[in-house]
């Protein structure tokens, strides 16, 4: 079976699996937390080698605060609960997003487990927090035009030297994504790296979904005949 390197998943439908249940959208959250876990062990057993998510999205800011507080909290409690695990499983932790925007404390957190994790070498788990494609699209202009003003570029852009900005740098781009929840939309995830990966939606809400339901998703890649644009 081919393994996507890269799978990313936008985890989506917490608020309404809680609802369902006649509870607060934060409870729905804590569930969808477990999801993380189990998919993340999946994931690593799978051989995927990158495993992004989108945690918490450049648009998430504008929600109630107290849903705001509580996703932050969570984040987290389980990134510090997670850490060692992570270190046991070889699990390296890495974010892309604009981590200057999250509350010191919380940027604070994740710096520490990341450089916890830094030498770990099988699965990499890239955590989006505060991102957006556009936001990468447009961090990566700005830098680029600030290196070719100082003078530290001297070529014009190409596909690879952009490439080199992005958030991105250094992770292949996505084969898989993933979308629960039935929506089928990519909501401003990574928009220029997703320009040749294979998408998938499911029903299932993301607290719901589990290591068998990641295994369905791996087996409808293998299925899938990527062909780049080019006549095979
Ligand atoms: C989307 O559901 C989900 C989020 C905005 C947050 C995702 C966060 C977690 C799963 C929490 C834990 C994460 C980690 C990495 C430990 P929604 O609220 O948009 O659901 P809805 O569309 O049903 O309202």
């Amino acid at each position: 079976m081919t393994t996507p390197t890269h799978v990313s998943i936008i985890m989506d439908g917490n608020g309404r699996w809680a609802q369902l249940r006649g509870e607060e959208r934060l409870f729905g959250h804590q569930a969808g937390a477990q999801s993380v876990r189990d998919v993340v062990e999946a994931a690593a057993e799978a051989g995927v080698r990158y495993l992004s998510l989108f945690a918490f999205s450049s648009e998430n800011w504008n929600r109630p605060k107290k849903e705001v507080d509580g996703l932050m909290e969570l984040l987290i409690e389980s990134i510090r609960e997670e850490t060692p695990n992570l270190i046991k499983n070889n699990v390296r932790l890495r974010s892309i997003g604009d981590l200057s925007h999250l509350p010191p404390y919380v940027g604070d957190s994740f710096k520490h487990s990341m450089k916890e994790t830094e030498l770990c070498t099988g699965l990499t788990v890239v955590l989006a927090l505060s991102y957006s494609g556009t936001w990468d699209i447009l961090q990566a202009a700005n830098r680029y035009a600030k290196d070719r003003l100082d003078g530290n570029v001297h070529t014009p852009l190409d596909v690879a030297l952009f490439e080199q900005y992005l958030s991105t740098a250094e992770i292949p781009p996505p084969d898989l994504l993933i979308r629960t929840s039935g929506e089928e939309r990519i909501s401003n995830f990574m928009l220029w790296q997703l320009a040749y990966t294979e998408l998938y939606f499911t029903p299932v809400l993301w607290p719901d979904f589990r290591k068998k339901d990641l295994k369905k998703a791996l087996a409808a890649y293998a299925r899938r005949d990527r062909r780049f644009g080019i006549i095979k």
